[in-house]
């Protein structure tokens, strides 16, 4: 398998006044071509930030790459001016978010919004055929009377709707990487289903790769090929999908897995919420990072951060229950 992207220790930091926070903490991991990488973990783990670090979206002057590599296609991208990196982002590089109406200007109707991503992005394209490339555009995103819905504004639209647009809006470039941060989070279950469906179609049938961000292990289960468990800026878990799922060796991941609602759901099989909360950049527990919230936590972890423990060539675990 050919890596698309990797990258390597990548640290992110927030830095208001000369101190630094981190927000991303030496995270490594990598994509395959035309694979998916599912990025899991609770709110505030750090999962926007790494996202947004790959092609230097971050928010504000105060959010910063500190150290790292981050290498696409054989280039280290975090190191090459501006100009260059815009070639990247928005073209090989593309992203879609939680919220799709944020991203849709409410006063242009769809066609006039993807056109001009047709324009910029697939010159080759005549003005003339713009139309019949918009309408085929929409039809293999799914959305149903194409032609019509051209011409619609996005408040006329549903939220599944908006974000078929979306993923309409990010392939139109024909991306070597789709970013998905929480694509299907602000969508009904029936939605959601037919998002990750239409994912995994767009993936077999364009050979794109698919970072796919969700706060639940349910969602990218499926989709993935492999697995990062985030927790408080760092990857704790990191393996084949079908490795990770099987068995799952991080407490936190276990615990996600705790965290999912089970069919057989009664009074013995309680759904186990984690308890505690994520901590807050800036106010991590010294040691394992998880181990004020571990159920199977011992003297050491409080003591010393484990480093991430080669189990199998498919499977890195950053518990100190895996050291041997
Ligand atoms: N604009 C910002 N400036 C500083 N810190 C931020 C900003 N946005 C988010 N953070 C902090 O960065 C950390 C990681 O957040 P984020 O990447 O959004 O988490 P996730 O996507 O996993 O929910 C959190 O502690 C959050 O409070
Ligand atoms: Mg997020």
């Amino acid at each position: 398998m050919e890596k698309l992207l990797e990258v390597k220790n990548l640290t992110t930091c927030f830095v208001p006044e000369g101190r630094e926070i981190p927000l991303v903490d030496n995270v490594s991991f990598f994509i395959n071509k035309n694979s998916v990488l599912g990025f899991v973990g609770e709110s505030g783990c750090g999962k926007t930030m790494t996202a947004l670090s790959l092609t230097n979206l971050l928010p504000g002057k105060n959010c910063k790459i500190i150290s790292g590599e981050i290498n696409f296609k054989h280039q280290t991208i975090n190191q090459i001016k501006e100009k260059d990196l815009k070639q990247i982002r928005g073209k090989e590089i593309t992203y879609i978010f939680q919220e799709p109406a944020t991203c849709l200007n409410p006063v242009l109707n769809i066609k006039e919004q993807l056109a001009e991503v047709a324009r910029l992005y697939r010159p080759e394209i005549k003005p003339e055929q713009t139309n019949q490339f918009l309408i085929k555009q929409l039809e293999q995103v799914g959305i149903s009377m194409p032609a019509e819905k051209l011409l619609a504004f996005p408040h006329q639209l549903s939220g599944g709707e908006k974000q078929r647009v979306m993923i309409a809006m990010s392939m139109i470039p024909r991306p070597a990487l789709l970013i998905a941060d929480e694509p299907t989070t602000a969508l009904d279950v029936t939605i959601q289903a037919q998002i990750l469906l239409l994912l995994d179609k767009l993936k077999r049938e364009t050979g794109v790769a698919i970072l796919f961000i969700s706060h639940d292990l349910n969602v990218i289960a499926e989709l993935s090929d492999y697995i990062a468990v985030m927790y408080a800026g760092q990857i704790v878990e990191f393996a084949q999908a079908k490795k990770l799922l099987a068995n799952p060796r991080h407490p936190y991941t276990q615990g996600l897995f705790e965290c999912l609602p089970k069919k057989e759901h009664n009074q013995q099989n309680k759904l186990k919420a984690i308890i505690g909360e994520v901590p807050k950049s800036g106010n991590f527990p010294e040691g394992c990072r998880f181990h004020p919230r571990c159920p199977v936590k011992f003297d050491k972890c409080a003591q010393a951060m484990p480093p991430l423990f080669k189990l199998n060539p498919d499977q890195e675990v950053r518990c100190w229950l895996c050291s041997d």
